[in-house]
């Protein structure tokens, strides 16, 4: 990955994916919960540490699931791997494998699912017609993504991360993704051949406000402001200096001790049938 064309604008420093490895079906993929059944086949894309795609085996007790993820995370994969034996999980297997060329027939899975994936794909219709194609008729598509426009750090302590967010628009942009991607899910599921009468959008909030939340989620999103692929963009492109990067992590610290502070994020959910 070079600066000037990532492949993918998070990175894969462990201060961030770790922080991911807290994920659930219930706070992450509750829009798709009702739609399991015991013996499916899903395919989850773009796993990272996995947490999801293990307790989404537990939601198929009789199925099967396979998490996938690139080459550059093979590492975060292998300790997906140590995490499902720990946890005693034996229906789920981890492989590398590109979003855009998946290394399964057509109608493998029942369902094919992503969770904050496709907002850092340079193009998500592609990425919603593989996973169309290897779903089985009258499978379901699940893709859960924020939206860039739908961050808000409240108060004015968080004004610099806040213009932070606002940085991080312009670099997706100016890297080929769309910052506000979760407004777009439909859409692009049309475009990618799905009949809009089998579409069904769902949005979920979270809400960090007590100490705890804010001490979590500051952490998640400084090292996402100042440590992942965004930040050397954007700094390489001059839309933030190293002294802006600097106070955006400062004001971070404000925010997590301000009692006034809080931030909301919300999330859209598309779930497309075959
Ligand atoms: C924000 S993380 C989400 C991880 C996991 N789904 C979760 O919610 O905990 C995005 C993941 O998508 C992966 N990813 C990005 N582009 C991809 C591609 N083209 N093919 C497969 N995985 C991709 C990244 O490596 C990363 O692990």
């Amino acid at each position: 990955m070079t600066v000037d064309t990532p492949e993918y604008l998070v990175g894969q420093a462990d201060a961030i994916i770790n922080s991911w490895a807290v994920r659930r079906v219930a706070d992450s993929a509750a829009y798709l919960a009702p739609a399991l059944e015991p013996h499916m086949k899903i395919l989850d894309v773009g796993c990272g540490p996995g947490s999801i795609t293990i307790d989404l085996a537990r939601h198929v007790p009789r199925g099967h699931v396979t998490g996938v993820d690139t080459d550059a995370a093979s590492e975060t994969l292998a300790k997906a791997r140590a995490q499902a034996a720990q946890e005693g999980v034996t229906n789920v297997e981890f492989a590398v494998a590109d979003a855009f060329t998946l290394p399964f027939a057509d109608g493998t899975f029942d369902a094919v699912h992503a969770h904050q994936v496709i907002q850092y794909v340079d193009d998500p219709v592609r990425f919603l017609r593989e996973m169309r194609r290897v779903a089985k008729p009258g499978g379901v598509i699940a893709v859960r993504t924020w939206d860039l426009g739908l961050f808000t750090f409240h108060p004015s302590t968080a004004a610099p991360i806040n213009r932070m967010i606002d940085v991080m628009v312009r670099t997706f942009r100016e890297t080929g993704r769309e910052p506000y991607t979760g407004r777009n899910l439909h859409v692009w599921a049309r475009e990618a051949g799905f009949d809009p009468a089998k579409v069904k959008l769902s949005s979920s909030n979270e809400t960090y406000h007590s100490a705890e939340e804010k001490r979590f989620w500051g952490h998640l999103a400084k090292n996402f402001s100042v440590k992942s692929a965004v930040a050397k963009v954007a700094l390489s492109k001059g839309f933030i200096t190293k002294e802006e990067l600097d106070e955006v992590e400062e004001a971070f610290g404000h925010w997590v001790s301000d009692e006034d502070g809080w931030f909301i994020q919300v999330n859209m959910e598309l779930l497309a049938y075959v």
